[in-house]
């Protein structure tokens, strides 16, 4: 299997080198309105804001940052294929002007103009983010009425293009099956609520760059590519900053394209993307390694698991993770251009092949040295101890 990561510096609000319904799935996080860290880089785009903040009109420089963005998911619109999924983290802005204070609520402005291109809204998600921060009551303190409720959580906004995606021919229908997810990761992945995930640093030390990145955590972008989209599949990222999304869809097996406005930000995404095979090991490893720590605490507690994994030999919870495989990055290609970096890579069964032999073993030591390991067929139960 072969990727293509492609990070090109433009503008999300014209994506004229991604083609028409090319695109599988969307990962994204844009520049929050009416955030302050983000006022220079809507200005940019449309001087009239600067005016409006100016001035003290909260609700105008907030319709015209969502017009800006609203572009961008018109071309989202035009490069997603049907049945493809978009899902957007955006957070919500409290913020005083002229001596007002209110919310400024961008994930009902977002959910609110994607129906007109087509989309259904599913169930999102709410991220909520652990944070220390040290100023957790705003307002008037102990007296009412002048107290505000603080705000730890963003969303995950899912929308889909049209109807559900289908599978017809078989090479996909394998590639699906390959792409399955634990079912113990399936049950904490697909709650409405995330606690898991923390945020990340957003300091930037490269001196060119800016001094903040907006990153959101790698966990979070892997997490929804493995949900929404299968391997081989194109992931876009129409605001990739550091190339987070990239990264991610690097490591578990997706191609992958990202626009970002912002040039300073391309040698952070490079360094980022060239650490993409050590990320995918430990992704891999880690994901083996706590579902063999389920695997021992369900047998304990249930029995076994009844089905056993293909590729891996240790018992899953359901048919559908029999031939769940998880690839390493065996080669990478890293190519600088004019107008950003293609990345391309190859992956392998390393993972596999130590996996089986440790399963063979494991095996030998239970029914004797030198006596045939017992042969592990799907659908069968297993009975192995882990
Ligand atoms: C919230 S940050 C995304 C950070 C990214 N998820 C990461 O992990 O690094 C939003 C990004 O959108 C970029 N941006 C703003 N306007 C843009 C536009 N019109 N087209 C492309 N990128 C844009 C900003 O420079 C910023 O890097």
């Amino acid at each position: 299997m072969e990727t293509t990561s492609r990070l090109i510096c433009g503008s999300a609000r014209s994506m004229d080198k991604v083609p028409d319904t090319s695109v599988d799935l969307i990962v994204t996080s844009p520049p929050y309105p009416m955030v302050a860290m983000w006022d220079d880089i809507f200005v940019s785009q449309d001087d009239r804001i600067g005016d409006r903040l100016a001035r003290g009109e909260g609700r105008a420089a907030f319709d015209l940052m969502h017009q800006l963005l609203d572009t961008a998911w018109e071309e989202c619109s035009r490069v997603l294929k049907p049945g493809g999924l978009a899902c957007i983290n955006i957070g919500d802005a409290t913020r005083t002007l002229d001596g007002d204070f209110q919310l400024y609520s961008n994930h009902s402005r977002i959910l609110g103009c994607f129906p007109g291109h087509g989309f259904a809204a599913l169930p999102d998600i709410i991220w909520r983010k652990q944070t220390n921060a040290p100023n957790k009551f705003m307002g008037s303190g102990m007296l009412p009425v002048g107290a505000y409720v603080t705000y730890e959580h963003e969303y995950i906004l899912v929308l889909r293009k049209g109807r559900r995606r289908k599978f017809d021919h078989a090479a996909e229908k394998l590639r699906r099956r390959e792409s399955a997810f634990f079912w113990e990761e399936r049950n904490v992945w697909f709650s409405d609520m995330w606690f898991d995930i923390k945020g990340v640093d957003q300091r930037l030390v490269d001196t060119a760059a800016r001094e903040r990145s907006g990153a959101f955590p790698l966990e979070l972008a892997y997490r929804l590519i493995c949900m929404f989209s299968i391997k081989g599949d194109v992931v876009l990222d129409p605001f990739a900053g550091t190339g987070t999304t990239l990264v991610a869809a690097l490591a578990s097996g997706r191609n992958s394209i990202g626009l970002e406005i912002d040039d300073t930000l391309l040698p952070v995404a490079r360094t980022f993307l060239e650490a993409a095979p050590r990320i995918a090991r430990e992704y891999n490893q880690r994901r083996l390694a706590r579902h063999r720590d389920w695997v021992r605490t369900r047998t304990a507690e249930h029995g076994p698991p009844k089905y056993a994994n293909r590729h891996y030999g240790f018992p899953v919870m359901t048919a559908q993770e029999q031939e769940l495989l998880l690839d390493d990055i065996t080669g990478i290609g890293i190519a600088p251009q004019t107008d950003g970096v293609t990345v391309r890579a190859q992956y392998g069964g390393e993972a596999r092949s130590e996996e089986i032999s440790a399963i063979k073993d494991n095996a030998h030591r239970l029914v004797g040295v030198g006596a045939k390991p017992p042969v592990i067929k799907q659908n069968t139960q297993v009975r192995l101890q882990l």
